[in-house]
């Protein structure tokens, strides 16, 4: 595992050695509200989810956190208590690169095996343009929630969401840092209350984050750490 991911990060940073005094090193400049992704939007993984209706794709966000379950005893079906991830802006960049459909693929099973350690993660998000933070993902009272507190529009992006599609993900998606599996794909649509011009949240490209078949041997809290893309819509 170290060794696979150690010589993964070789060969990122190699791949990146010779780009890398073009990059923007430094910290990142809080990110500004931005214009439709209309070509990101066009190369978007869907999948058999029923695809958005008279929306434009605002924001991409990766997702990089953990999922959350429970179990009571070792004879308890496990319960999903929610989940808490940074959401890093990944549309603006994508937007432009004509390599875009080709990465989206790779960048969440790449990021999550990175994430084991801090600064490799953090280096690679750097070099690719992808280490602004556009905020959070967490539950509000069980309310799957979509925080873009740091978009620079009043009031700020916000989306509070409930499962409204849902697909295995496909049997390419990265198993995650134990082999868990990956959580499905779904589609979130405004469960009220949200703002700032978006209501609508794809969870695509997933890797990791899936519980257990069963409770055995499983502590009563516990997190399986997980990435995935947020595709966040709102009306034209
Ligand atoms: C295990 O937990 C489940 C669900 O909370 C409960 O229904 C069951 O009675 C518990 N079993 C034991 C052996 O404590
Ligand atoms: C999920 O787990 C993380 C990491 O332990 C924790 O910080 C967070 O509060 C948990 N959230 C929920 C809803 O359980
Ligand atoms: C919610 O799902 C249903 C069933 O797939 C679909 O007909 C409907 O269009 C979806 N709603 C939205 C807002 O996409």
């Amino acid at each position: 595992m170290l060794t696979s991911t150690i010589s993964t990060a070789f060969v990122v940073f190699s791949a990146l050695a010779s780009t890398v005094s073009a990059m923007p090193w430094g910290p990142p400049k809080p990110p500004r509200n931005q214009p439709g992704l209309a070509k990101l939007q066009s190369v978007m993984p869907l999948g058999t989810l029923q695809p958005p209706t008279g929306l434009e794709l605002k924001f991409v966000g990766l997702g990089l956190g953990t999922q959350n379950y429970t179990c009571d005893n070792e004879t308890a079906p496990i319960s999903t208590t929610g989940a808490l991830a940074t959401l890093y802006d990944l549309g603006s960049r994508l937007n432009n690169d004509p390599m875009a459909q080709w990465k989206l693929a790779s960048i969440s099973g790449l990021s999550l095996s990175l994430s084991t350690r801090k600064w490799m993660m953090d280096a690679y998000l750097g070099a690719q343009g992808y280490n602004k933070v556009l905020g959070g993902h967490y539950f509000t009272a069980k309310v799957p929630t979509f925080s873009l507190y740091k978009i620079q529009a009043s009031p700020f992006p916000l989306v509070f969401g409930k499962k409204n599609g849902t697909m295995d993900a496909p049997p390419t998606a990265c198993p995650g840092l134990k082999g868990e599996g990956a959580v499905p794909w779904l589609q979130l649509i405004d469960n009220g209350g949200s703002q700032g011009g978006v209501n609508t949240v794809y969870r695509l490209e997933t890797a990791g984050g899936k519980a257990p078949a069963t409770c055995k041997g499983m502590k009563s809290t516990f997190e399986v750490p997980y990435a995935a893309q947020y595709w966040v819509f709102g009306p034209k």
